[in-house]
């Protein structure tokens, strides 16, 4: 009996497969990058999406396969790994799920979404509940190619999105490690009062843009002061990381930082981001290899 379903990012399947195994979670098999476990549903960090409450449905015919589906609920994300053809023969028999990427600050959908796929010609599996709002785990927005000055921007316009908070005027904001300045970009656009720090500079139109102020500093080096956000994409090991953020969730209201991995990944440091009371480790659709923390004061 398959209970949960987890989905890996591309490539990320492996650090997922450690995770569950860590959490005493057993896979039965993979159905491409979908984890299928004979156990109940737990969090995992490594996990886009996670298919809480997955049941087998014999689909003998195209027809008796989406019958099956409607017969549950109204919307279905398809996940197709094989027999392509045959999932877009039920997926036009279901009503359509509009999938248009957001338009930052825009909220994530809040529709209830449930996921299928099929294991075999005959068989699905559906899953009338999971995580993710968005389908297959993938936030997708409207990209900005003229104002931001790298492609950073899309991993905190996803963190805010899945965050739900949206620092806007007024609040006071330091951003580790912001050089070129995508994240400052960000929230200089939310009206913020940005502080980027970095040992290299900010592209000169960032710098520019009003409440932004730049200190060329190291972000270790920094003594910690009370702040609205703290955010972090500094590159720096997990563990010299999560001293810094212990330090700051004694000064700040929310901390938004990426915990990046060379070679291995750090399973330890991320169960110990994850164990800060108040916060929760995630990996973002737009991550690497890293993590993303998201943390509010108890
Ligand atoms: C991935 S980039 C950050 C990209 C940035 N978030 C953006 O949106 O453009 C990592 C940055 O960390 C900076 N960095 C590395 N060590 C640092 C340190 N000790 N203090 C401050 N910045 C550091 C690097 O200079 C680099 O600009």
């Amino acid at each position: 009996m398959i209970r949960a379903a987890y989905l890996a990012a591309e490539g990320f399947e492996a650090p997922l497969a450690t995770e569950l195994t860590r959490r005493g979670v057993a896979i039965g098999t993979w159905h491409g990058r979908l984890a299928l476990s004979p156990d109940p549903p737990v969090h995992a960090a490594w996990a886009l999406d996670i298919w809480t409450d997955p049941r087998e449905v014999a689909a003998p015919s195209v027809k008796s396969a989406a019958d099956a589906l409607r017969a549950i609920q109204r919307n279905w994300a398809a996940y197709s790994v094989e027999h392509h053809r045959r999932s877009a023969l039920i997926l036009d028999r279901l009503p359509p799920v509009k999938v248009r990427p957001l338009v930052f600050p825009q909220p994530a959908p809040a529709s209830h979404l449930g996921a299928w796929t099929l294991l075999a010609p005959d068989r699905m599996l559906a899953s009338p509940t999971k995580s993710s709002p968005f389908v297959n785990g993938a936030c997708q927005f409207h990209e900005d190619h003229i104002g931001p000055p790298n492609r950073a921007y899309l991993k905190l316009w996803e963190a805010l999105t899945r965050f739900g908070r949206y620092r806007g005027p007024g609040s006071t904001c330091l951003d580790l490690g912001a050089a070129p300045g995508g994240w400052t970009w960000v929230l200089a656009q939310l009206g913020a009062q940005v502080t980027a720090i970095d040992k290299a500079p900010l592209d000169p139109r960032v710098a520019a843009m009003p409440g932004v102020t730049q200190r060329l500093d190291s972000a270790f080096a920094l003594a910690s002061e009370p702040v609205d956000c703290l955010f972090s994409d500094v590159i720096a090991y997990p563990d010299r990381l999560l001293a810094l953020v212990r330090r700051w969730t004694d000064c700040a209201k929310h901390i938004v930082c990426t915990i990046k991995f060379q070679g291995e990944t750090d399973h330890d440091a991320a169960d110990a981001f994850a164990a800060i009371p108040g916060g929760r480790v995630i990996h973002l659709f737009h991550n690497k290899h890293e993590l993303t923390f998201l943390w509010t004061a108890c």
